[in-house]
């Protein structure tokens, strides 16, 4: 990515959009070189539709109902977002599993956040699976996208304590804090032009990535 170029960012949603809200207000404090072109939803009740419309992103609703299998979904997915030219496709709490017909065509250019330290709890319920297995602490995870469901090369993490009587929504709710925190930063750090994907690794400032970053470090 050309650092002085405002990238331009395709953002894919799938709920209430906060992490999204977080990315829109960095553009607009110019926190970040960027320009959100669309938000994309497979949900058309998703409240995230409702504030990029407040922020005049252009919004489009793909049901993934409509579609007979994921690679037909994934597939119109692929033609809606390469129809902006995007040079980042933020994934932010969308709540698909994509196959290589989507991922393919972008591969480098996909992130996701996912609210675990992976690669602990892909998947689903990771509060729930953190505080059942008894974790001292918890967090979330910046990673580039790849065909392996929430296994791509991770970017950034950060951490939050457990602490007792945490129930999954508040721990969710601290872990959210993060998310917001880092998901900018990372995208922040693609839009400068210090990190890509090579491979499996994530090449930061030219140097390979060994393990992730971690917010507290920085
Ligand atoms: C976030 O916690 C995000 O990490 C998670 O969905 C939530 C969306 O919240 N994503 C995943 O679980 C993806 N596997 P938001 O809509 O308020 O940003």
């Amino acid at each position: 990515m050309n650092s002085s170029k405002v990238a331009s960012i395709v953002a894919l949603i799938s709920g209430g959009g906060t992490n999204l809200q977080a990315i829109i207000d960095a553009c607009a404090s110019n926190q970040l070189n960027a320009e959100i072109k669309a938000v994309i939803s497979n949900q058309a009740d998703a409240y995230g539709l409702q504030r990029a419309a407040k922020a005049s992103i252009p919004t489009e609703v793909i049901d993934h109902a409509l579609f007979k299998d994921r690679p037909s979904f994934d597939r119109e997915l692929k033609r809606r977002v390469a129809a902006y030219q995007p040079d980042l496709i933020v994934m932010a709490g969308f709540m698909r599993i994509l196959t290589e017909e989507f991922i393919d065509p972008f591969l480098g250019r996909i992130m996701n956040i996912h609210p675990s330290l992976l690669p602990k709890y892909r998947g689903l319920h990771t509060h729930r699976r953190a505080l059942k297995a008894g974790d001292k602490e918890h967090g979330c995870s910046i990673h580039f996208a790849t065909n392996e469901l929430d296994g791509g090369p991770v970017i950034l993490q950060a951490t939050v304590p457990i602490l007792e009587g945490d129930s999954s929504d508040s721990l969710a709710n601290r872990v959210l804090e993060k998310e917001h925190i880092i998901y900018s930063l990372s995208i922040g750090w693609f839009c400068e032009g210090r990190i890509a994907m090579r491979g499996h690794r994530v090449i930061m400032d030219g140097r390979t990535l060994h393990k992730p970053l971690m917010l507290d470090d920085l």
